[in-house]
């Protein structure tokens, strides 16, 4: 039998399966506050049987978004949106779906367009906003130049990832995740490309960790220990002087050693020029150390498309669980067709299930792809 088909608990949760759907944003929040394309797109994976749904970067103040379009959990109206949407997804989800969302804060890559609008800095009358950052530096020549976070800045961070936290768990999501990833604030604090501080926070890696791991601290306070709380952290910025692997081992290290209970390791996004090697499994390196360094429940992400390919990483151990993205835009029944392919049974939901082959055994008919398998 597939390992991917194994249940994985996770901190105090048992997942039913490997597979994880990769937070994406969507560009598509009104005032930080989910909307329709949420409902359609969350009902949508609810059905996938992938074992964790992760809800997007959700920023955790206004300033923290990337984009006009960005989801946030900063207000009422934020929380009231989301529980809306998450539970339309809920009643209708696979029995043991769990629904995860990452608190996020876009740093100096905040104040942007859209991607479908070009993804650059806001112009001056598009409603840009002051971004901040751990240092007054852009992401490139053409970006907003952010403000350093004093000590005020630092300790409101702090607090709206605490109450942003505190939102998540009155939804009742069964996971929480803090982005320390993807060239975002909290990533930004880890590089020494982004981080030249002078202060407490800058300088050797300790001292690079100690606001990631503040705000780690003060998010773990807010999340009860019946949900998973888990990170998502950078393998290398893939640019000298940037985040190596081995700083990378000891933030998960010291991630697992303030409770957390999974790290997704990924890579880049800090420098818009960083030659990055994508392809098939280019991260799983990155995850197969954290965990076989550190102990901590890994999750790998990148370029895992085929269901052979996701496999073949859980069960030669390189990393506990998988997270694919696009595979799960391209085909929201990934989980499906993976479990055909290798040979695991799971249920379909009954009014589909005549597409199931084990069940109805001219379904394979109506599905080439699988006839190709
Ligand atoms: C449309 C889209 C939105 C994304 N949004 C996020 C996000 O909100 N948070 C995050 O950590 N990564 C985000 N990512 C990165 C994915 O989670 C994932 O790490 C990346 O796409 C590589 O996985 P893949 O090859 O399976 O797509 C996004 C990717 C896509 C394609």
């Amino acid at each position: 039998m597939p390992h991917l088909f194994d249940p994985l608990t996770v901190g105090p949760v048992t997942l039913p399966n490997r597979i994880a759907v990769a937070p994406m944003c969507q560009y598509s929040a009104e005032d930080g506050s989910a909307a329709d394309w949420h409902a359609q797109h969350l009902m949508g994976l609810a059905l996938s049987r992938a074992g964790l749904v992760m809800v997007e970067a959700t920023a955790v103040e206004e300033i923290g978004r990337i984009s006009h379009g960005c989801l946030g959990l900063y207000s009422d109206a934020n929380e009231a949106a989301l529980e809306r949407v998450v539970g339309m997804a809920r009643r209708v989800a696979a029995p043991g779906t769990a629904f995860g969302i990452q608190l996020a804060h876009s740093g100096r890559k905040g104040s942007a367009e859209r991607p479908w609008e070009g993804g650059r800095a806001l112009a001056g009358d598009a409603r840009p906003w002051q971004t901040a950052a751990p240092s007054a530096i852009p992401f490139a020549p053409d970006w907003h130049t952010p403000q350093a976070l004093d000590a005020a800045g630092l300790a409101r961070v702090t607090t709206a990832f605490r109450q942003a936290a505190g939102r998540a768990v009155r939804i009742g999501f069964e996971a929480i995740e803090v982005h320390i990833a993807h060239g975002y604030l909290l990533h930004e604090f880890m590089s020494a490309l982004s981080n030249t501080r002078t202060d407490a926070y800058g300088g050797a890696l300790e001292n690079r960790m100690r606001f990631p791991l503040e705000v780690a601290r003060a998010v773990r306070g807010a999340v009860p220990r019946t949900i998973i709380l888990g990170a998502r952290i950078t393998g290398s910025d893939w640019v000298d002087g940037g985040i190596t692997p081995d700083e990378t081992v000891q933030c998960a290290a010291a991630l697992k050693a303030e409770g957390f209970d999974y790290a997704c390791v990924t890579s880049g996004g800090l420098i818009p020029s960083a030659r990055i090697p994508v392809g098939p499994n280019y991260q799983v390196p990155f995850a197969a150390r954290v965990k076989a360094e550190t102990g901590i429940t890994t999750r790998a992400v990148g370029m895992i498309v085929e269901p052979a390919q996701a496999e073949a990483i859980v069960s030669s151990g390189r990393a506990d669980f998988v997270a694919l993205a696009r595979a799960f835009l391209d085909d929201p029944h990934w989980t499906w067709h993976a479990a055909e392919r290798l040979g695991a049974r799971i249920a379909y939901p009954p009014q589909y299930a005549r597409v199931a082959p084990a069940a109805w055994p001219g379904a394979a008919m109506v599905r080439p792809g699988l006839a190709r398998a």
